[in-house]
C-alpha cells in the first residue's frame, strides 16, 4: 500500500477501504507522509466526498491514533461539549464550568480557530500560562481534583486530528461533513466522556450554510456518537450573525468572564442556558429543561461558575488575575453608519474574515495569533441605528489598511427602514 494510490483511488471518486484509510492516518501522524500529500488526499476527500463507512472509519482511526481514555473511575457520567466552529462563539468557554459547579465531571478537548472561526484552544492561551497541553495524567487528576479540565489536541490524545486540523484549516477544506464530523468525534472519542452535547451551528459565519446541512453533520455524528456509546444530543443554533458582541480571542475571554459573572447577552443567555440544560438532562440532574435553566441561572448569580472558571484557569498553570484586566490592542477605531433604519442583517462570515485580517486568525500553519485583534459589535440585528452612530469597533496591534477593515464591517451590516422579524438562536433539538 502507499499514499500515492490511496490520493488517485480518491481523485477518481472511488471509495476507501478501512485499511487504507488506517494506513493514512497511521502514516501521516507518525511523519511518513508529508503534508504536501496529505492535503492532496484532504481536497481530494472534500472534493469528492466520503460516505457513512468511510467517515466512520476515518473517525474511529483517528480517535486510536492517540491513547483513548478510560474516565469510568472518575464517574459513570462524564460530559463533554463541543461547538462545530462559529464567529464569536465563547459558548463552551461559559458552559464547562456553568456545568461542574454541579458537581459533574467535565472532559473536553477544543481545537484552535478554523477558517473564519475562533478555537477555545487559542482562546484559553490568550489567558497568559494556561497551559492546553497538559499530559494525560494531569488532565484526569483535574478532572478529579476540580471537576473540570479544557485541553487542546496532544501528541498523546487525538494526535492525528492536531495535525489534520491545522493543515485543513489553511488549505481550504474546513465546511465539509466527513471531515468536521471525524475530526470532531475523534476527539470526543479519545476523551473519554459519554455524553456529549453538540452545538451544531449554521448560518453565514458556520460552515453549515443551512439548516439542512446542520441537520445532516448532527445526524452523522449522532451515528458515530452511538458506536462508541456516547449519547448525544445536538442543539441546532443560528450563526447568520455573530453571537454576543465580541469577537476575537482576548475580547471573547473577555465576554465569558462578564457572562459567568451573571451579565449576559440576550442571545449568548439563551444558548447557554439551553446547552447547560440538556447536558444536565444527560447527567440526569432533570428532565425539566425549564427547571434546569432556573438551576444555571442559580449557579451564575452565586457566583459559583466564575468562580470555578478561575479554579480551572489557575489549575492549568493560566494567570487569574488577567481575567480581572484584560489587555486590549494598540488601536481601536470606531465603525460609523452611514445610514439610519434598523439592523436587518449582520454577516458573520464578513466578521470572521475581518476578524483573521486583523490578526485574530491564520493565513499559514506557523501564524502565530493576535490574541488582542478583533470586533466588538455595538449594533446587532433588531437594533436601531442613526447616521453617525458606531456599528462596531475593530482593534488591531499590526500595521494594517484599517480603512479596508472598516469598509468590509459596514458591508457586514445590512440597514433597512423597516424593523426586521426576530432573529431565533435556537433553531432545533436534535
Ligand atoms: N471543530 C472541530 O473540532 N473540527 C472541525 O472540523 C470543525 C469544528
Amino acid at each position: 500500500m502507499n499514499i500515492i494510490d490511496i490520493i488517485a483511488k480518491k481523485r477518481d471518486k472511488k471509495i476507501l477501504d478501512q485499511e487504507e484509510i488506517e494506513y493514512f492516518v497511521n502514516e501521516y501522524t507518525k511523519g511518513n507522509i508529508t503534508d504536501y500529500q496529505a492535503s492532496a488526499l484532504i481536497m481530494a476527500i472534500y472534493i469528492n466526498g466520503m460516505d457513512y463507512e468511510e467517515t466512520k472509519n476515518l473517525t474511529i482511526a483517528m480517535a486510536h491514533s492517540g491513547e483513548i481514555l478510560d474516565l469510568s473511575d472518575i464517574s459513570d457520567v462524564i460530559i463533554d461539549k463541543h461547538s462545530t466552529g462559529g464567529v464569536g462563539d465563547k459558548i463552551t468557554l461559559i458552559v464547562m464550568p456553568i456545568i461542574a459547579t454541579f458537581g459533574i465531571p467535565v472532559a473536553k478537548m477544543s481545537g484552535r480557530g478554523l477558517g473564519i472561526t475562533g478555537g477555545t484552544v487559542d482562546k484559553l492561551e490568550s489567558i497568559p500560562g494556561y497551559k492546553t497541553d497538559i499530559s494525560i495524567e494531569e488532565f484526569k487528576n483535574n478532572i478529579k481534583k476540580i471537576g473540570i479540565s479544557l485541553i487542546g489536541q496532544t501528541k498523546e490524545l487525538a494526535p492525528a486530528d492536531k495535525k489534520l486540523y491545522a493543515l485543513r484549516d489553511v488549505i481550504a477544506c474546513v465546511d465539509n461533513i466527513p471531515l468536521i464530523a471525524s475530526s470532531i468525534m475523534s476527539k470526543k472519542i479519545a476523551a473519554g466522556a459519554n455524553k456529549l452535547v453538540l452545538e451544531v451551528t449554521c448560518g453565514s459565519g458556520a460552515f453549515m450554510k443551512t439548516q439542512e446541512e446542520a441537520e445532516k453533520l448532527s445526524y452523522v455524528m449522532t451515528k458515530i456518537g452511538e458506536l462508541a456509546g456516547i449519547e448525544i444530543v445536538c442543539v441546532i443554533t443560528n450563526m447568520d450573525e455573530p453571537i454576543g458582541r465580541n469577537v476575537g480571542n482576548s475580547l471573547e475571554i473577555e465576554e465569558a468572564v462578564k457572562a459567568l459573572k451573571g451579565n449576559m447577552e440576550e442571545d449568548v443567555q439563551e444558548i447557554v442556558l439551553t446547552i447547560s440544560a440538556y447536558i444536565l438532562k444527560l447527567a440526569g440532574i432533570s428532565n425539566d429543561i425549564e427547571e434546569n435553566k432556573k438551576k444555571v441561572l442559580e449557579n451564575i448569580k452565586s457566583g459559583r461558575a466564575y468562580e470555578k472558571f478561575k479554579e480551572l484557569v489557575a489549575t492549568q498553570y493560566g494567570d487569574i488575575s488577567y481575567l480581572e484586566n484584560i489587555k486590549k490592542a494598540r488601536y481601536v477605531n470606531p465603525v460609523k453608519a452611514d445610514k439610519k433604519g434598523y439592523v436587518k442583517k449582520l454577516n458573520a462570515e464578513v466578521i470572521g474574515q475581518v476578524s483573521v485580517a486583523l490578526g485574530a486568525g491564520r493565513l499559514k500553519k506557523e501564524d502565530s495569533i493576535d490574541y488582542t485583534a478583533g470586533i466588538v459589535l455595538e449594533k446587532k440585528i433588531g437594533d436601531k441605528v442613526d447616521i453617525g452612530d458606531i456599528l462596531a469597533y475593530i482593534h488591531y496591534n499590526k500595521d494594517i489598511e484599517s480603512n479596508k477593515a472598516i469598509e468590509n464591517v459596514i458591508r457586514a451590516y445590512e440597514i433597512a427602514e423597516e424593523e426586521p422579524e426576530k432573529y431565533r438562536h435556537i433553531l432545533k433539538i436534535m
